[in-house]
């Protein structure tokens, strides 16, 4: 039987709302009438209910209810999603969950919270295998969520199409899956080392208890893509209990577009990287270390020596000296993108000198003095670029990635009053721009996203520093 057009009266559609609201803190607003009236229409027609009246009758059932959240919740999801964090992951965060479970029993608990058909637990599954090949010995498991029935099936299957894999590198896509050519493209299944790591379960977030027994430490929640279907009260009630279940020094990864600015105050924002591979990440902190003057550090590192503000690699080839900066040429149009190019390679040196030419050839424009500020940051050399980016922001005070960077490098040279007041400029002039900004310093971010991190990061760092 096709699926045929449902509309929803005013009345109906209230019911369905509260319903999906109390029963998994869904949040239907008017835009999203037409979707739910398309999945009631779904449900007609796999139940054979005569018109919604009847089917709301049938939602008294929990089998009914869980087909209809089945049905409204979005799966949508990819392997490596987000990139910054990916690198985050396998960079600092997994280097120091294994060095920190290795003084501590071995033993390492990752919760995927609402982790839709798979492709996120099994890509943490990844990155514990290619940091630790053999896990002989090891207490390591992925805890994987969700309250969708039918994705959890997906996930179990852990086969998947081109499109879920279209993130993973070439040399990820072969020691980690299986590939099978068929009519309709390759099919990935993920090797079984892979999948001996994750434990899925049904859990609903906003109702079931957190699926740990109460004295059991998670080194690592992922809650990504999920609360932007919640309301505040109820991200606000989630993100407290998450909290409340990672161990001192855990660290939470939100989705791209969610923050926890105005939502929980009880984790400290940390950057992971820097430029355009930065990560925000949020990490439960439970003791400011204090210097011996008894002031508050800016950043806390666990007993592990943890990375929360690494350093940019750097180079062995590095020529701090800019002087080598040609002498006055004229300014060929391409070289902002030549800067950029630079940047994207990795070549941080050549992007110095070419922003210097920009430098050299137009010394009041700020965006010769904050490119070059950026592939300073980049290459490692943060008391160098200090001095460009502050001109940056001298000669355009409106530049709020010049602030934002400022902060950065203020932040990790140490002074963490002056990074905070940094950062409180970058969010006030990020904050009042509505334009879509596409620049890689964003790191995938949106502009308003961006303010509201500063916003945070200020708030921390000005407690550090009183
Ligand atoms: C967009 S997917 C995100 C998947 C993955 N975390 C990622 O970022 O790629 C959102 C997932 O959250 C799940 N979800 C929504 N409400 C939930 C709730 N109350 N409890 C558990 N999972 C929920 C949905 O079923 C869906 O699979």
């Amino acid at each position: 039987m096709k699926t045929r057009r449902v509309v929803l009266s005013d009345d109906q559609f209230a019911q369905l709302r509260t319903l999906l609201a109390r029963s998994a803190g869904l949040v239907f607003d008017e835009s999203r009438r037409d979707s739910v009236a398309y999945c009631i229409a779904e449900r007609l027609r796999v139940t054979g209910a005569p018109d919604v009246a009847s089917y709301l009758g049938l939602l008294v059932d929990p089998a009914e209810r869980q087909q209809l959240l089945n049905e409204v919740t979005i799966q949508e999801t990819h392997f490596f999603r987000n990139p910054p964090q990916i690198r985050a992951l396998r960079k600092y965060v997994i280097p120091e969950l294994l060095k920190h479970a290795d003084n501590h029993g071995r033993r390492i608990r990752i919760w995927s919270a609402g982790c839709s058909t798979g492709e996120e637990p099994y890509t943490i599954a990844m990155l514990l295998r290619e940091l630790l090949p053999t896990t002989a010995g090891w207490d390591v498991k992925v805890i994987a969520t969700d309250v969708s029935s039918r994705a959890l099936e997906a996930a179990r299957r852990g086969h998947y199409g081109e499109r879920a894999v279209q993130m993973a590198s070439p040399e990820d896509l072969v020691r980690f899956f299986t590939s099978t050519p068929t009519a309709t493209g390759d099919r990935y299944e993920v090797r079984p080392e892979v999948r001996e790591l994750v434990e899925f379960r049904h859990q609903n977030l906003v109702t079931d208890p957190v699926p740990f027994a109460a004295d059991e430490r998670i080194d690592l929640v992922l809650c990504r893509n999920v609360t932007i279907y919640f309301s505040r009260d109820t991200t606000r009630g989630l993100m407290a209990r998450l909290h409340a279940c990672l161990r001192d020094g855990g660290y939470l990864f939100l989705g791209h577009s969610e923050t926890l600015w105005q939502v929980s105050e009880d984790f400290r924002l940390v950057p992971l990287g820097t430029g355009d591979s930065a990560a925000f990440v949020y990490r439960r902190i439970d003791e400011e270390p204090k210097d011996r003057r008894g002031t508050v550090l800016p950043d806390r590192r666990t007993e592990d020596e943890g990375p929360p503000q690494p350093k940019p690699e750097r180079r062995h080839n590095s020529r701090r000296d800019r002087t080598s900066v040609p002498a006055a040429k004229p300014v060929a149009p391409a070289s902002a993108v030549a800067v950029r190019a630079a940047l994207a390679d990795g070549r941080y040196d050549d992007a110095v000198t070419a922003a210097g030419d920009l430098v050299t050839a137009e010394p009041l424009n700020p965006m010769g003095h904050y490119l070059r500020g950026l592939a300073l940051v980049n290459a490692g050399k943060d008391d160098d670029a200090l001095v460009d980016l502050r001109k940056a922001v001298y000669l355009d005070p409106s530049s709020g990635l010049g602030h934002f960077l400022l902060a950065g490098a203020l932040h990790r040279l140490g002074d963490p009053g002056a990074a905070a007041r940094e950062y409180g400029a970058a969010a006030n002039t990020l904050g009042a721009r509505t334009e879509e900004r596409t620049a890689p310093e964003l790191g995938g971010r949106s502009v308003q996203e961006l303010a509201a991190m500063c916003r945070q990061l200020e708030a921390q760092l000005s407690g550090a520093d009183s």
